[in-house]
C-alpha cells in the first residue's frame, strides 16, 4: 500500500503476449514478511455471544483513521487480517463474522489448485506486524472456500471464504465490517479506504516495522475505469473489465494498493458504518498513471457469500443501505473519459532544461543534475566524490558537510539547501552506477520551472530512431560555445553492443534492458567540434515528454559520447530511495520489424582498433553498407571506394587516377548511402580527399589506391570500416562483389561469387594475371549485376561474422580481382588502424607451378564459368 506503487505490469491480452517481453506479470506476486512473534494460537476464548443476525459491524472503535499511503492508527480497520502462509505474510483478508474472512480466490489458487487451508493461519488485530502483539491472536483455517468458476485474476470472481478452525476474538482491535447487499450501490467518486501490508511501490516491499498502511482510493464508475484501461499503456496492453469488477483510485496515480495487498479490504462509510465494497485484486504495475487498482466488488457476492455460510451462528450482517446515491441504481455512462498527462518532462524549448540542477559543492566546479521530484535531484556520484559520506537515515539536521553544498534551480536565485546525500551503492565500482541522489531541504513547487524529468520503469525501451538530445552532466566542461542542443537518434541495439561493447558480448533481445544505449549523431554537429572530460545525460523524447534516458560520466577524447549507461535498470533504486520520483512508463511503442528478432545474438570479433565489418538491418529506406563508399573524382567520374579505417578509403588506382593525365584530381567520398533514395538524417557522411597513396610496385602500376580524407569519420552505422584479413579465404564464407548496376543511381548490389582455387585461376587465365589476383565464379543468374567501370570489390564474410575485404576489381574485369593480402603490410604502414583479423583459412598464394593446367583450359577465359565447371571434377571449387 502506498503514496505511488509500482510494479511489473500485467500481461493481460493473451493474444498479445507474442509481442511481449518475458517479464511483464501481473501483480500477483506475494511478498513474504514474517514470522510473527509472541502471538497465541488459537487461544481459545468464545466469541461474543448474543450477536445472531445483528452481528454489530463496521464500527472501528474509537472511531479513528493512510494519506495517499501511510500508517494506519491502530484500531482504525479492526476487521484486516493478515494471512499466513510458510511462516509470513501473503495476502490482507477482512473479518466478516467471527468465524469467517473474505479474501481474493488468487491467494489461494496456485496452477489451477486450491491449496490446503492447513497451511495458511489467519492473524487478527495486529497493527505493527513487528511490534508489540497485545490484542493480536491467530486462528488456523479450517476451510476455504473459492467460487466454482475462478480460474484467473483477470477472469473475476477473485473472491474466497475461509473459515476459521475457532471464532476470532472480538475486541476492540477485532471487529467485522459490513458487508453490501446486491442492491448496494457505491456512488462514484466516493472516496473509500483501503487497507494492507503489501508493497509501498513496484518491488519495494513495506520496511519494518510493518505497520498496516492505509490509503485514501476514490471509486471510479465502470464506464470511467473502462475507458481509462482501452487506452493501450506499455506493450499496447489494454483491457477489458468484467463484471463484478471495480476500479477505485486516481488517473494520475500514485495511490493504490500493490503486491501483498490483494484480499484486503476497500470499505467506504455510509450512515456511520464501513461497509466492504471491494477486495483488493489486481493491478497493472502499482501506481501507475491511467491504471488504477482493480477490486473484487463485494455486493454481487451477497447470495454466494449466503450460501457458503449457512448456518454458522452469528453469519456476516448486511445492514441495509442508509444513503442511496442520487443517480439510483442506472448509473451515468462516462464514456470518455481525462487520461491523466505525465507530469514530468515538458520542456518549452529543447536545450531549456528546467530540471538542469547545478551541484555546487564548495572548492569545485558546479556539478550537472536533474531534478527528479519536488525534493530530489539525481546527479553523478562523482560529484561529490571528494565527500563520501553516507548518511545515517535517522538525523535529522544534515551533516556539517552538507550545510554548505547549494543546488541551482531554473527560475530559483536561491540555491536549495541539502538534506541528504545517498550513493548508489555501486557507485565507485562502475561508471554505469555513478549516481547519487540529493535530497533537497524544503520542497520546491514544481511549475513550468523548475520541473521534473521523467525517469524510465525497467521494463521501458528508448527504440532504434528515438530522437534525443545530449543534455551536461556531472562536472565536465563542454568546450567554449558549445550548446546543449546536440541531437541524436539512437540506434539499434545490435548495433550499439557490438560497435562499443565487447567481441563475443551476447547482445540482449529486444525485451530486456539493453547495456547500453547508443546515439547516432548528426553530421554537421559532428565535424570538429571537440568537449573535454564532460559528461552528458541523454534525454529522449516520446509525446513531447523527455525521458532521462542513460548517462555517461567522461567522454573519450574529442569525440562525442558513443554509448550511455542505460537509466532504466535504476529505476526502482531510485524509486525506493525518493518514494516519489516520476517513473513513467512508455509512451510509444512501436517495435518496427527488429522487434521481431527474439533471440541472443553474438558480436562478431573486433580488431585491436575495435568493430570493423558490422553491417547493420536494412531500413526501410534502403540497404546501408557501411564501408561502401562512393568516390566522386574531377569530371563526374564516381568509383567504388571501402572505408579501411576512420580516416582511409581503399580503391582501385586505375578507377582514380586514369591513364595519361597529369594532374591530381580532387575527390570528395560520400558514406552511407543505399542508393539515391536519401536516407534519415545523420546518415551521409562526406569528406574531401587530401591525399592518395600507392604502394611502390617496381615498373608496374599499383592495382590499390590508399585515399587520406581531411578528417575521421566516427563509426556510425553508415560509416565503419570493413575488416581485412591478409591471406586465404575466410573457411566457410559467402563471397560477393558489391557494386552498383547503375553507375547513375548507385543502389548497392551484392553478386554473389565463387573464388576458384589459385591452380584454377592460373589455368584459366593463363599469361594475363599479374600474381595476387584473385578470380571467381558468379553464381548462376548473378553475372549482370553489377557494372565494372566503377571497379567494385570483392568481400566475404563467414556466417556471424563480420565483412571481410579481399579485392578490388582489376580494370575491366568482372571476375579478375586484385588481392588486399600482397598489399597488408604497405596498407598497415600508411594506415595504423586498419581492421586487420588474424589471418584464418588456409594461405592463397602457394608459389604456383602451371604444369597441371587441363588442355583444353588455355585460353578458355572467354568462357570461365564454363571452363571451371569442366574442371570440377580436377580441383574443388574454394567454397563460396
Ligand atoms: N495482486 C496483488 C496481490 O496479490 C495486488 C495487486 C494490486 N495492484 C494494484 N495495482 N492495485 O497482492
Amino acid at each position: 500500500m502506498s503514496q505511488h506503487l509500482f510494479l511489473p505490469v500485467v500481461m493481460m491480452e493473451p493474444h498479445l503476449s507474442h509481442h511481449l517481453p518475458a517479464f511483464p506479470c501481473l501483480s500477483l506476486v506475494f511478498p513474504v514478511v514474517s514470522p510473527i512473534p509472541g502471538t497465541s494460537q488459537d487461544s481459545a476464548i468464545s466469541p461474543t455471544q448474543g450477536e445472531s443476525e445483528d452481528l454489530d459491524c463496521g464500527h472501528p472503535e474509537p472511531s479513528s483513521r493512510i494519506v495517499g499511503g501511510s500508517d494506519a492508527r491502530p484500531g482504525t480497520w479492526p476487521w484486516q487480517v493478515s494471512l499466513h502462509h510458510g511462516g509470513g505474510h501473503i495476502c490482507g483478508g477482512s473479518l466478516i463474522a467471527p468465524s469467517w474472512v473474505l479474501s481474493a480466490a488468487h491467494c489461494f489458487v496456485t496452477n489451477g489448485t486450491l491449496e490446503p487451508a492447513d497451511e495458511w493461519s489467519v492473524l487478527l488485530g495486529v497493527h505493527s506486524q513487528d511490534g508489540p502483539m497485545d490484542g493480536a491472536h491467530l486462528r488456523s483455517v479450517a476451510a476455504i472456500l473459492v467460487p466454482d468458476n475462478y480460474s484467473r485474476v483477470e477472469l473475476g470472481s477473485d473472491v474466497a471464504l475461509l473459515r476459521l478452525a475457532s471464532p476470532a476474538r472480538l475486541s476492540p482491535s477485532v471487529r467485522p465490517v459490513c458487508l453490501p447487499r446486491a442492491s448496494h450501490r457505491f456512488a462514484h467518486g466516493t472516496a473509500c479506504w483501503a487497507t494492507g501490508w503489501g508493497d509501498v511501490q513496484e518491488a519495494d516491499p513495506l520496511p519494518l516495522p510493518w505497520v498496516l498502511q492505509e490509503v485514501e482510493l476514490r471509486l471510479l464508475g465502470e464506464a470511467a475505469c473502462q475507458c481509462l484501461y482501452s487506452r493501450p499503456g506499455p506493450f499496447n496492453l489494454t483491457f477489458q473489465l468484467l463484471p463484478g469488477m471495480l476500479c477505485a483510485g486516481y488517473p494520475e496515480g500514485r495511490r493504490d494498493t500493490c503486491q501483498g495487498d490483494s484480499g484486503g479490504p476497500l470499505v467506504c462509510e455510509d450512515g456511520g458504518r464501513w461497509f466492504q465494497a471491494g477486495i483488493t485484486s489486481f493491478g497493472f504495475g502499482c501506481g501507475r498513471r491511467n491504471r488504477p487498482g482493480v477490486f473484487t466488488a463485494v455486493a454481487p457476492y451477497e447470495s454466494w457469500i449466503r450460501e457458503q455460510v449457512m448456518g454458522s451462528e452469528p453469519g456476516p450482517a448486511f445492514p441495509s443501505q442508509l444513503h442511496k446515491p442520487q443517480s439510483g441504481p442506472q448509473e451515468p455512462r462516462e464514456e470518455n473519459c481525462t487520461f491523466a498527462q505525465p507530469e514530468c518532462g515538458k520542456a518549452s524549448r529543447p536545450g531549456i532544461w528546467p530540471w538542469e540542477a547545478q551541484v555546487m559543492v564548495p572548492g569545485s566546479r558546479p556539478c550537472y543534475g536533474v531534478l527528479v521530484s519536488d525534493s530530489w535531484v539525481l546527479a553523478p556520484a562523482s560529484c561529490s566524490l571528494d565527500y563520501p559520506i553516507q548518511q545515517p537515515r535517522t538525523s535529522d539536521s544534515p551533516p556539517r558537510d552538507l550545510e554548505a553544498w547549494r543546488v541551482l534551480l531554473p527560475s530559483r536565485p536561491e540555491g536549495e539547501r541539502v538534506a541528504r546525500l545517498v550513493p548508489h551503492e555501486n557507485a565507485s565500482k562502475d561508471s554505469a552506477s555513478d549516481l547519487a541522489l540529493l535530497q533537497l531541504r524544503t520542497r520546491v513547487n514544481l511549475t513550468a520551472a523548475p520541473s521534473a524529468v521523467c525517469l524510465p520503469h525497467p521494463e521501458h525501451f528508448f527504440l532504434p530512431g528515438s530522437r534525443c538530445r545530449l543534455a551536461r552532466w556531472g562536472r565536465g566542461e563542454p568546450a567554449p560555445g558549445s550548446s546543449a542542443q546536440l541531437e541524436a537518434q539512437l540506434m539499434n541495439s545490435w548495433w550499439c553492443h557490438c560497435l562499443y561493447g565487447r567481441q563475443g558480448a551476447s547482445v540482449p533481445p529486444p525485451g530486456d534492458p539493453p547495456h547500453l544505449l547508443c546515439p547516432a549523431y548528426l553530421e554537421e554537429e559532428e565535424a570538429g567540434q571537440c568537449w573535454k572530460d564532460a559528461g552528458w545525460s541523454l534525454l529522449c523524447r516520446e509525446e513531447g515528454t523527455w525521458f532521462l534516458a542513460g548517462h555517461r560520466t567522461l567522454s573519450n577524447g574529442c569525440l562525442r559520447p558513443r554509448a550511455f549507461s542505460p537509466l532504466q535498470t535504476h529505476g526502482p533504486w531510485i524509486s525506493h530511495v525518493t518514494q516519489g520520483a516520476y517513473l513513467e512508463d512508455q509512451l510509444t511503442w512501436d517495435w518496427g520489424p527488429e522487434g521481431e528478432e527474439t533471440e541472443k545474438q553474438i558480436c562478431p570479433p573486433h580488431t585491436e582498433h575495435g568493430a570493423c565489418g558490422l553491417r547493420p538491418k536494412a531500413t526501410p529506406a534502403g540497404a546501408l553498407w557501411p564501408w561502401l563508399t562512393e568516390v566522386h573524382v574531377t569530371g563526374n567520374r564516381v568509383c567504388t571506394g571501402i572505408l579501411v579505417a576512420p580516416g582511409w578509403v581503399l580503391a582501385a588506382t586505375h578507377c582514380i587516377l586514369r591513364l595519361g593525365s597529369t594532374t591530381v584530381p580532387y575527390i570528395e567520398v560520400y558514406l552511407g548511402q543505399a542508393g539515391a533514395r536519401s536516407l534519415p538524417q545523420g546518415h551521409q557522411v562526406s569528406r574531401s580527399v587530401i591525399s592518395i597513396r600507392l604502394p611502390r610496385h617496381l615498373g608496374l602500376r599499383p592495382p590499390l589506391a590508399l585515399l587520406e580524407l581531411n578528417s575521421q569519420v566516427a563509426p556510425s552505422p553508415s560509416a565503419l570500416p570493413i575488416c581485412l584479413q591478409p591471406g586465404g579465404i575466410p573457411p566457410g564464407a559467402s563471397c560477393w562483389v558489391l557494386g552498383w548496376k547503375d553507375p547513375q543511381d548507385r543502389v548497392p548490389v551484392a553478386a554473389a561469387v565463387t573464388i576458384l582455387t589459385p591452380r584454377l585461376c592460373h589455368c584459366l587465365y593463363q599469361g594475363i594475371l599479374t600474381p595476387g589476383t584473385f578470380c571467381v565464379l558468379y553464381t548462376e543468374g548473378q553475372e549482370d549485376k553489377c557494372e565494372v567501370t566503377s571497379a567494385p570489390p570483392l568481400l566475404c564474410q563467414t556466417e556471424g561474422g563480420p565483412w571481410v575485404l579481399m579485392g578490388m576489381a582489376v580494370r575491366g574485369s568482372q571476375e579478375l580481382f586484385a588481392a588486399i593480402g600482397p598489399e597488408a603490410a604497405w596498407i598497415s604502414q600508411t594506415v595504423g588502424e586498419a581492421h586487420f583479423l588474424p589471418p584464418s583459412g588456409s594461405p592463397y598464394w602457394p608459389p604456383e607451378d602451371s604444369d597441371l593446367c587441363h588442355q583444353d583450359l588455355a585460353g578458355a577465359a572467354s568462357s570461365p564459368r564454363a571452363a571451371a565447371l569442366l574442371l570440377l571434377p580436377l580441383a574443388p571449387l574454394i567454397q563460396g
